[in-house]
């Protein structure tokens, strides 16, 4: 597979989208906000059929929080069934594209036949390179952070582990993005200025982009253009100019 392209100064290799605003989209024009979920979930097809042609290699989505079970029982049903319609409708075609899908966030709260899907996508796309989706279902940053300690209090505990030995990489390995690297780009759409508890160990350096558009109307131009933006941004790390 081709590597990363040298076309552009600085390509966001690695770009996570809070797909923010379905609902909205939806209470706008007078319809349940299941219909902006399934049309959020049209607008995700096209992103990923196009990101690699855009220099993307990393797309990481945040579907579902693990705030959202406190919405009424129809959305979080409705939710599932969509997540689970899309992985058996798209698999062909993911593989077919060479996008690697995964997963993130606590499956264990899943229907087990949604987790079998997972699990089976999973696996079957897992020796493809041209584009890495990671889609964060019943995800939260402060969660997973939380597991990753959990785990290791236990290595701790069974004489596993040094806690002398507890590096940020340690921690890192024992997060759900252990083999996934950090974010170079986080968009928000919606207008909304917040991370709703997205990556936020990972997005420590990342660059937010904050954009009005509601997710259902999110289009392939606009990603073009923040990717241009961000190609021209300086990212210092906290060093200083180059
Ligand atoms: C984002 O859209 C999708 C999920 C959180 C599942 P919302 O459902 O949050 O849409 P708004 O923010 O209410 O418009
Ligand atoms: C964030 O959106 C979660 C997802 C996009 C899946 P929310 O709509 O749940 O976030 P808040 O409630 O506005 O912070
Ligand atoms: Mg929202």
């Amino acid at each position: 597979m081709a590597t990363e392209t040298s076309a552009a100064p600085r390509t966001a290799s690695h770009v996570a989208i809070i797909m923010d605003g379905n609902g909205r989209w939806a209470t706008k024009r007078g319809w349940p906000r299941l219909v902006g979920h399934r049309k959020g979930a049209e607008r995700v097809k096209e992103i990923v059929h196009l990101a690699p042609d855009m220099g993307i290699r990393w797309m990481t989505l945040y579907a579902f929080s693990t705030e959202n079970w406190k919405r009424s029982t129809e959305e979080v049903l409705g939710l599932m069934s969509i997540f689970a319609r899309y992985i058996q409708r798209e698999a062909d075609s993911m593989a077919a594209q060479g996008v690697r899908m995964r997963f993130i966030g606590d499956r264990s709260r899943l229907a087990p036949r949604l987790q079998r899907l997972m699990s089976g996508i999973e696996a079957k796309t897992a020796h493809l390179t041209r584009l890495n989706l990671t889609v964060a279902i019943n995800y939260g940053g402060r969660d997973e952070i939380l597991r990753a300690a959990r785990a290791l209090a236990i290595e701790v505990a069974e004489g596993r582990f040094d806690p002398a030995a507890l590096t940020e990489a340690a921690l890192s390995q024992r997060l759900d993005t252990q083999d996934i690297p950090d974010p170079d780009l986080v968009i928000r759409t919606s207008g909304e200025t917040r991370t709703s508890n997205f990556l936020p160990w990972q997005a420590a350096y990342a660059e937010y982009e904050f954009t009005e558009t509601l997710w259902p109307d999110f289009s392939p131009a606009e990603l073009e253009g923040i990717l241009r933006r961000f190609s021209n941004r300086e990212r210092r790390f906290g060093g200083v100019k180059a």
